[in-house]
């Protein structure tokens, strides 16, 4: 825990020194910038890991956002800081002319400020719903056109919040699905703080019903109570198991396996041949929160796999890490032999890092059409 103090404590060091001072600012404005500066740090403070997980120290509404914009904040200028005193450097070696550092910092300054703001509103905004036709093969008559809502990485929190979850709720409702499926990362805090900010999604509906599976956010405060919880609000949760829609004598399978986190925390293994057992030689979508383990799923006759997690990226630059840490699925379709996978940006944002930049989030709609 104390990297998520430290580094940022370093960071905020090599700005003020870079960005800060450059800007001779008189002694009360800098003594203000430094304060704001540092307030960010706090962001690191309200982790705090138990014997079971975290636990996050509740803030109000507007607590939680002026922290989350000055971390944001410490994060972008530090990127962009990179870049001017690479430059900086270069401008010392092979230039006799005196390096603009006053104007080169109030435009890092600027830009990061702008930046920051237009990144907070992003990630806060409602997600727009953003449709998508998916060819199945041997699909039945029965399910053409059927509709599927997907909602994935909500992360109630204070900034996701019952307001906002609700607004997501009525957006999703107001499409009218067959299905509603939910791919893990429901929440971030303990029961008692969020049940409220997630306790929306039981006004979810949909003719077959709201399915999800464990992401690995639902291990990292309270795994017991958060599964009973989620169930407690209408979601039924598929740990290594499958159900069948039926829709006159056609079948459609969904299958849904809990997050790889299960297993790190000594709980449920993901298990795709335990979770397709007994399953009718019919179309199969998948749950499975992360797409990293895409390749060996496809082994299977998954005919479509939904996954999130990697919330897109969230900013030009991380897009290339997180794409590699997750086995190069970001964001959007891929084929993987006959099967089908989609990786949502997320529904939502996470308040570790509540930013995104030319990322938007989504609520996904698939219409399932026959191939
Ligand atoms: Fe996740």
């Amino acid at each position: 825990m104390r990297a998520f103090i430290l580094i940022p404590f370093a960071v905020c060091i090599y700005e003020i020194v870079s960005l800060i001072l450059p800007l001779k600012l008189p002694l009360y404005g800098r003594i203000l910038a430094y304060a704001i500066l540092l307030s960010g740090l706090l962001k690191g403070m309200l982790y705090r890991q138990t014997p079971t997980g975290f636990e996050i120290i509740e803030l109000p509404y507007g607590g939680a956002l002026f922290i989350s914009v000055i971390f944001n904040f410490i994060i972008v200028a530090f990127f962009m800081l990179l870049v001017k005193d690479a430059i900086f450097i270069i401008w010392k070696i092979f230039s006799r002319v005196k390096f603009p550092g006053y104007y080169t910092s109030l435009f890092v300054f600027s830009l990061a400020a702008c930046t920051t703001l237009y990144g907070t509103y992003e990630g806060l905004k409602l997600p727009p719903v953003v449709n998508h036709e998916v060819k199945i093969k041997n699909l039945a008559p029965e399910f053409e056109n059927f509709k599927i809502a997907m909602l994935v990485d909500i992360h109630a929190d204070e900034l996701t919040n019952e307001s906002a979850v609700q607004k997501i709720v009525d957006r999703t409702n107001a499409l009218n699905p067959d299905l509603i499926l939910i791919p893990g990362d429901f929440v971030d805090g303990s029961v008692k703080a969020r049940s409220k900010d997630l306790a929306p999604i039981k006004n979810l509906k949909a003719k077959f019903g709201v399915l999800g599976v464990t992401g690995n956010h639902e291990y990292y405060f309270d795994y017991h109570g958060w599964l009973k919880e989620i169930q407690n609000f209408g979601v039924r949760l598929l740990m290594n198991e499958h159900v069948i829609i039926n829709s006159g004598d056609a079948k459609l399978i969904i299958a849904g396996i809990p997050d790889i986190t299960s297993l790190m925390m000594g709980f449920t293994a993901p298990n795709l041949e335990q979770a397709l057992k007994d399953a009718p030689d019919e179309p199969i979508i998948l749950m499975d929160h992360r797409p990293d383990a895409a390749r060996e799923n496809a082994k299977y006759k998954i005919a479509l796999q939904v996954s999130g997690h990697t919330h897109g990226g969230q900013m030009p630059g991380m897009y290339q890490l997180v794409k590699r840490a997750n086995k190069g699925f970001i964001r959007g379709w891929y084929e993987i032999a006959n099967m089908k996978l989609y990786v949502s940006p997320g529904t939502s944002q996470w308040n570790g890092f509540a930013f995104r930049l030319f990322d938007p989030s989504e609520i996904s709609l698939f219409t399932l059409r026959s191939e």
